[in-house]
């Protein structure tokens, strides 16, 4: 009795061994892909979430980080920029980011973001993938006296807001993407995870 009591402790301990062996092999395997590239590569093939440090954007400014091998900017908006947003919905496709893919739940606000200062948005126009260019200045002569500030797609003429919200009459259907993500800290944006948030 004593020795199957044994014996049975034995064979769990294998069956587990097996397994961790098992799971190994696996990651062993997929090794030689992912040996040949960085580390940074690898993280990104991987679609790692991507850490923002905030705290060295200056007002106005956009950072630029890559997530999934995708541009995704990060924009400290002035007051005067989030001032000047509920003035232009009657101008936008859809003001109130009614279409649902286009940003997680916790972004379908007025700023489309979870803190009104920081814009994260995926950088890649909705018409067919241009990226946009970053146009913060109020009223250039190319870009007319109503413009307070946005993205101004050089393919075919797409206009965004400073929350990624797309103009009327213009090709692109949607406003830009909000990906997830979070505030691991005051000054450290996760772009790729949401935190556990719906
Ligand atoms: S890809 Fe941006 S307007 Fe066509």
């Amino acid at each position: 009795m004593a020795n199957s009591g044994v014996d049975k402790n034995r064979r769990r301990f294998l069956i587990a061994t097996t397994s961790v062996v098992g799971a190994a092999g696996t990651a062993a395997l997929a090794y030689p892909f992912l040996g040949s590239m960085s580390p940074s590569a690898r993280a990104l093939a991987a679609g790692a979430p991507v850490e923002v440090d905030v705290s060295k954007s200056e007002p106005g400014q956009m950072l630029r980080v890559v997530w999934r091998g995708k541009p995704v900017w990060v924009v400290n908006r002035t007051e005067e920029m989030l001032a000047a947003l509920p003035s232009l919905d009657s101008k936008l496709k859809d003001p109130n980011s009614q279409v649902v893919t286009q940003q997680p739940e916790y972004a379908k606000n007025a700023y489309r973001s979870r803190e009104a200062k920081y814009l994260v948005l995926v950088g890649i126009c909705t018409h067919l993938g241009c990226s946009p260019t970053f146009r913060p200045e109020v009223a250039p002569a190319d870009l007319g006296a109503d413009w307070k500030g946005g993205w101004y797609c050089p393919c075919h003429g797409s206009r965004f807001d400073l929350a990624g919200r797309v103009f009327k009459n213009v090709p692109a259907g949607t406003n830009l993407e909000v990906p997830p993500y979070y505030f691991k800290s005051e000054s450290t944006i996760l772009v790729g995870e949401d935190g556990g948030a719906a």
